[in-house]
């Protein structure tokens, strides 16, 4: 077998699926070396050799890659914040280590002013109108405010108010879920304006989903779409988070998606690829420079928000169904060879359990958190046991999850997910859900909502609602 070294620069459960994927590899001896926020249990048991770097700091990443250097042939990265710090170019240009994400120059997330005025440019018709509020460009608090007013009014309230710096999807505001009066939405505002310009769009009335598509630089290869839960409380209630849960059906489109829907996100997205590669192949368009938010209205799909990274917990849903060996699908992209991805014809269903301070749960219900063990270990020897049984139906992967001594500990975010797989959504939330309920400890908890029927059919009726009134 040929062996092969790969750095990882890994954040939650989505860097645990990509290692689950590597490590899975038939054809290659695979030599990982993982930084990571902290001792996530699953990638220790699977490094060469593991560090912790718990601010992701691209400079620390790079001395750890230097350690290693002879033995690393390529790295990938998963989270957003060394992808917009530059942690491409530092390795490529340093250490010649090739990797697999966008340069800085195309980490499109890092300005969501730039992203706005980029579609704008390229894909305007499926761009909502907005407008950015910089204090810098006006000469008083009280012209902002006017303008603001007014621009407020044109909308009638029904906006959504956006940062322009990355908050992972948590500063964004939206007119009907985090405020109902106007009052509401100057809060939001000025509590964000503090920190930079702030984005106020109309807000759009629809169904989301996630695009993800790999890319070589010279071509883009979509994946199957997938639908996030961001909301922290079930019926899509309480404040957003990275994301609750998933799901992905046996094919390519969502059960509320026409395949006109999905042509049409293809076509734009490649329209997007196109202007920024320009002629022939960019290769600073590696890995996913595409992870787009799309909302799905009466006029068609629009566009939300670009991510230049995979979603968590969307490409969760989509490593473990991989036909080709993950090692080869890196060599591809690096090599500008990437012609196609065979995905497995089955649904996929990502619930996380998270502990009790996220999403403001605690706050909402105070007496559960009381009755909990917050702070204890966390027990994973059930699920494991269930995992066991269902083969490679159940995937576990920890996430904002601590190794001590032999003990595991959930930190501050979302802990830990279970993947189910089935030939439904239903047989795939069964075995999710039947996993996460064997976790126990740490007063952990999970939305039981995801890929529900009654979530699922509530979507395809406004759905219909929605092109009815087209
Ligand atoms: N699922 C939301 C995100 O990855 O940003």
């Amino acid at each position: 077998m040929e062996r092969v070294g790969i750095l990882v620069v890994s954040y939650g459960a989505r860097a645990a699926a990509m290692v689950d994927a590597f490590k899975r590899s038939l054809e290659y001896e695979v030599e990982l070396y993982i930084a990571d926020r902290q001792r996530n249990p699953f990638n220790v048991e699977r490094a060469a050799e593991h560090v912790v770097i718990p601010d992701l700091d691209v400079e620390k990443i790079l001395r750890f890659a230097e350690r290693h250097r002879d033995r690393i042939d390529f790295g990938i990265v998963g989270p957003e914040k060394p992808i917009i710090n530059g942690i491409r170019d530092l390795l490529e240009g340093r250490l010649k280590i090739p990797v697999i994400c966008p340069t800085k120059r195309y980490a499109l997330e890092g300005s969501k002013v730039a992203q706005r005025r980029l579609f704008q440019e390229v894909i305007p018709e499926v761009n909502p109108r907005f407008k950015v509020f910089d204090r810098a460009e006006y000469k008083s608090d009280e012209a902002l405010r006017r303008d603001l007013e007014a621009w407020l009014d044109e909308l009638e309230n029904r906006v959504a108010v956006k940062p322009d710096a990355p908050a992972a999807g948590k500063g964004v505001g939206v007119w009907g879920d985090h405020f109902t009066t106007r009052e509401g939405i100057l809060k939001h505002f000025y509590a964000n304006l503090k920190y930079g310009p702030v984005i106020v769009e109309e807000k759009l009335e629809g169904e989301e989903s996630s695009f993800q598509a790999l890319c070589d630089g010279r071509r883009l290869v979509p994946l199957p779409e997938t639908r996030d839960y961001k909301r922290a409380f079930e019926d899509d209630r309480g404040p957003n988070t990275g994301g609750m849960g998933s799901y992905k059906d046996v094919d390519d489109i969502l059960p509320y998606m026409t395949p006109e829907d999905w042509e049409e996100e293809r076509r734009l997205v490649e329209r997007l690829f196109r202007h920024l590669r320009g002629e022939g192949r960019n290769p600073e368009l590696l890995g996913i420079p595409f992870y787009v938010a799309f909302i799905h209205t009466a006029e068609g799909p629009k566009i939300l928000e670009n991510n230049s990274r995979p979603g968590d917990p969307e490409i969760i849903n989509i490593l473990p169904l991989l036909r080709d060996d993950f090692v080869d699908i890196c060599y591809w992209m690096l090599e500008g060879n990437l012609t196609r991805v065979e995905v497995e014809h089955k649904a996929s269903v990502v619930i996380y359990k998270v502990p009790p301070n996220y999403g403001g749960f605690e706050k909402v219900y105070p007496e559960r958190v009381r009755r909990g063990e917050v702070g204890g270990p966390i027990d994973l020897s059930e699920a494991y046991r269930l995992r066991e049984r269902y083969g490679d139906r159940m995937r576990i992967y920890p996430a904002s999850m601590e190794l001590r001594d032999s003990e595991v500990y959930a930190l501050r975010s979302r802990a830990v997910c279970v993947v189910g797989i089935g030939d439904s959504i239903e047989e795939a939330r069964r075995i999710s859900l039947e996993g996460v309920k064997a976790i126990r400890g740490g007063a952990l908890w999970h939305r039981g909502d995801i890929a529900s029927r009654e979530h699922i059919e509530r979507s395809i009726r406004h759905m219909e609602e929605l092109r009815g009134h087209r």
